[in-house]
């Protein structure tokens, strides 16, 4: 990572992680932003929902109330969507010389899946990693919050909730905990961010990384 973003020809590949709630959406949007203003090609996507498939498998994940959804299941549609969104979008863009910016990718499925619902680990893991075919993030930032606070952020939001957004604290801890465990086993592309501040003092310290 000391290769500077702005003057290389490299296409990156970013991925923004934490709670919901955490701000990584706003913040994964200013960098976009930011990037796009200094003439590089930035390709903005997210996940659940950025491929074909995606906003099928979204609404049918986190807005459909009618459904008890088995946490297996619920592994498998969120891989399902990232392969397909891989092989669709992030690939192809990254070929083209884009810089692909990527709201939650497989981290997200070993938080979540993996401590917030309790499915095998080991499973957890093979599937994340076979659903991104080989597409490693070059750089991931981890917005870290509280879940206090994180939880007051999504208070306020006015985007409706999503199921993910309705669970118990007891859950955001548990995935808090996920990501945690990540971080500390030395994952060096995992950037920790300091998260609890303004808008603007989390974006400045997000572009110290492409100076
Ligand atoms: P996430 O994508 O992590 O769920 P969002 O970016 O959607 O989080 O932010 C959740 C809510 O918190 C939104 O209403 C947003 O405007 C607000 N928010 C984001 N960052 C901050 C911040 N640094 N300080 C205060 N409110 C924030
Ligand atoms: P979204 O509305 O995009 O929330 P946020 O703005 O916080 O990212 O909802 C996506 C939800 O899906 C979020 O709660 C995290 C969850 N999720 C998983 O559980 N597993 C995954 O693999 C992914 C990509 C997301």
């Amino acid at each position: 990572m000391n290769r500077s973003l702005l003057n290389s020809e490299v296409s990156r590949f970013i991925t923004f992680e934490g709670i919901d709630g955490s701000g990584k959406s706003t913040q994964a949007k200013l960098l976009a932003d930011y990037l796009s203003s200094k003439g590089i090609r930035v390709f903005f996507t997210r996940e659940p929902g950025g491929g074909s498939l995606g906003e099928a498998i979204r609404a049918d994940i986190l807005d459909r109330r009618d459904i008890d959804i088995e946490p297996y299941a619920e592994l498998c549609l969120f891989c399902a969507d990232r392969a397909q969104h891989v092989r669709e979008i992030i690939l192809p863009k990254l070929r083209d010389g884009y810089t692909v910016i990527c709201d939650r990718y497989y981290d997200s499925t070993l938080a979540y899946q993996g401590s917030g619902r309790e499915v095998d680990p080991g499973l957890v893991h093979r599937m994340a990693m076979a659903s991104s075919l080989g597409v490693e993030p070059d750089i991931t930032f981890f917005l870290s919050v509280p879940v206090e606070q994180a939880l007051l952020r999504l208070k306020s939001r006015e985007k409706e909730k999503n199921k993910m957004d309705e669970e118990p604290f007891e859950f955001h801890s548990r995935v808090n905990e996920g990501y945690r465990q990540l971080i500390e086993k030395g994952t060096p592309r995992i950037k920790v961010i300091e998260a609890s501040g303004s808008l603007e003092e989390i974006q400045m310290e997000i572009r110290r990384f492409f100076e």
